[in-house]
């Protein structure tokens, strides 16, 4: 596969071949160096394997663009006790987003919001999940805005969530679906 850089220009319309596809051992790679392109923070192998080998297979996609990986969304499903500030319910489990990403040079053409509805309606019709979360720094407009946009609200303001970051306060994000 190849990747996009900076010397490479987007394509006129990104859409046309934008595709899901399921991470595998085989594209993980291609989390990783996008998420080494687009976070401050670097996540350890354990993270990577867990996507292919611990968590459901669907909770992940890599966005794909004229077979070049330019996104990712991964999450995990977590007891509601790792949350009891805003999860009522104890024996309910909860849809957690990991990491959402997508390279500097694709954004604002809606592969954020495409990885995003993904998971949102793979929850919806496949399981019985009534809470999404996740953290995002409280300097983070676009994913802010993002989640906003999608249905999501700031429950709660996590102070030095993030460590080794600019900014290490964190907003926890909820949407009920
Ligand atoms: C957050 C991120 C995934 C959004 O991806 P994207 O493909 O650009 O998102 P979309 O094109 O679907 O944008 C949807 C909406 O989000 C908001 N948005 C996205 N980028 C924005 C920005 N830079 N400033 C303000 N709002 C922004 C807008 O409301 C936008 O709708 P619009 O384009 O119609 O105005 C991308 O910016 C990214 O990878 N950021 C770095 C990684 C990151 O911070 N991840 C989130 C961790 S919590």
């Amino acid at each position: 596969m190849h990747y996009y850089n900076n010397c490479y220009d987007i394509p006129n319309d990104p859409f046309v071949n934008v595709s899901l596809q399921q991470i595998t051992p085989y594209s993980i790679n291609s989390v990783k160096i996008i998420n080494r392109l687009v976070f401050p923070i670097t996540y350890n192998e354990q993270f990577y394997r867990d996507i292919i080998f611990k968590y459901n297979i669907n909770l992940s996609r890599l966005a794909v663009v004229n077979n070049k990986p330019v996104g990712n969304i991964c999450c995990r499903i977590e007891p509601s006790s790792n949350h009891p500030i805003v999860v009522d319910n104890v024996n309910e489990e909860i849809l957690y987003i990991m990491t959402i990403a997508v390279l500097q040079q694709f954004r604002r053409h809606s592969i954020g919001t495409l990885l995003l509805n993904y998971i949102i309606n793979f929850c919806k019709l496949n399981t019985q999940i009534k809470t999404i979360l996740l953290h995002a720094q409280i300097t983070n407009k676009a994913a802010i805005s993002l989640y906003i946009k999608n249905g999501f609200e700031i429950v709660n303001i996590i102070r030095g969530y993030y460590k080794n970051v600019d900014c290490p306060d964190a907003y926890l994000l909820q949407k009920k679906i």
